[in-house]
């Protein structure tokens, strides 16, 4: 057993658990080498034998007790044939949904279109040790919403809130279709050997106040409770970014069994505030690991580990790891973990 899942079980670990959002990424060299290997991101993302060595590559730097499966979260826009492309300097893009217009497709076979991702799980879960906790994922049916309506990344997604107003029968078809799609992907991992499931909810500070409980809260409380009447019973995270004070409405009522917390968290409010009975997750600033020389390292590491000692805590980031973060402190931050005695 891994110490994730044991710390679901509510048994003891002698370390916090420490794992980081995108390790799998742009930071580490041989990335670019495996990427270069597919013709396009979509192809990467469908490619076993890639998908395979860019979840194992964080682990041959550091000693950390959680992969996530390499994929992304526009794989399901991309299964609804919305013309998802990456382009370089650009970022994704796909062709913008039209409210009221464009169809929204049902009945797409998720499980068939992401055959690879859930190969690549069982090959994982086989390859890896039981002490690895095997993380699988999917964006949060707002977070879709907004790119597939965008169709593209966007400072303030108005196409998107401005959807929610003027088409709202519209967009809640949208939502509770994703709803179903997100259930489908979630179900493949777990049966295929995800030890713990995320959602990332990169856009839930988008959301207009008064929504927040009927597009964050409610639709991933929906996705839960499809999963467990499908027998799915391992945890889940849940990632609301920057969502500030809802979060304490998201920790009681969307059922995720963690919360992971963006940098702009203070722990001692969230030790307060947030539902007791749920783990929390996060929440260094990953720009903290860019500098070559961070003063302040030590000490804020040090600062985390010992408000949320006495907190079912997963140490990681608030936000994915850019490319400019230095491996070096990366494995600084993992020594200074291994060293805390709880
Ligand atoms: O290391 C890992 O965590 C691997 C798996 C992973 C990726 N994307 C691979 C990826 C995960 C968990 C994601 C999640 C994801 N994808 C999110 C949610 C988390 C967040 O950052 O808020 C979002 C919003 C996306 C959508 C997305 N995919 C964007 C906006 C981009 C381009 C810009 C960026 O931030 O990287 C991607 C591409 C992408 N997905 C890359 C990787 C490693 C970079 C592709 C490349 O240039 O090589």
């Amino acid at each position: 057993m891994n110490k994730i899942n044991n710390l679901f079980k509510n048994k003891i670990n002698q370390q916090i658990p420490i794992w980081f959002l995108r390790q799998a990424g742009r930071h580490i060299p041989e990335y670019y080498s495996i990427r270069s290997r597919a013709k396009n991101f979509i192809d990467f993302c469908l490619n076993e034998e890639l998908i395979v060595e860019s979840t194992k590559l964080p682990l041959k730097y550091y000693d950390l007790d959680a992969a996530i499966v390499f994929s992304d979260i526009l794989m399901i826009p991309w299964a609804m044939n919305r013309n998802v492309k990456f382009t370089k300097n650009v970022g994704p893009t796909m062709d913008p949904m039209l409210p009221d217009e464009t169809k929204i497709i049902k009945n797409i076979n998720i499980p068939l279109l992401l055959k690879p991702l859930e190969n690549s799980i069982k090959t994982l879960r086989r390859d890896l040790p039981p002490s690895i906790c095997l993380i699988g994922f999917s964006g949060a049916p707002w977070t879709l919403a907004c790119y597939m309506i965008e169709g593209q990344s966007s400072k303030d997604f108005i196409n998107t809130r401005k959807a929610i107003w003027g088409s709202y029968i519209w967009f809640q078809e949208l939502i509770e279709t994703l709803v179903i799609y997100i259930t489908d992907k979630l179900e493949i991992q777990a049966k295929a050997g995800a030890d713990v499931l995320m959602i990332f909810d990169s856009w839930s500070h988008m959301i207009p106040n008064n929504f927040f409980k009927d597009f964050a809260i409610d639709p991933i409380a929906k996705i839960i409770s499809l999963l467990r009447s499908r027998n799915i019973n391992i945890p889940v995270i849940g990632f609301p970014f920057k969502s500030g004070g809802s979060l304490i409405k998201y920790s009681y009522e969307s059922n995720v069994d963690c919360v992971a917390l963006d940098w702009t968290v203070n722990l001692s409010w969230a030790l307060e505030s947030i539902n007791p009975s749920i783990a929390i997750q996060g929440n260094l600033d990953p720009a903290s690991l860019i500098p070559k020389h961070n003063p302040f390292l030590r000490e804020n590491v040090e600062s985390i580990l010992k408000k949320m000692k006495d907190r079912k805590f997963i140490f990681n980031v608030g936000h994915g790891l850019t490319p400019e973060s230095r491996i070096d402190s990366v494995k600084q931050v993992i020594e200074i973990i291994k060293e805390f005695e709880i």
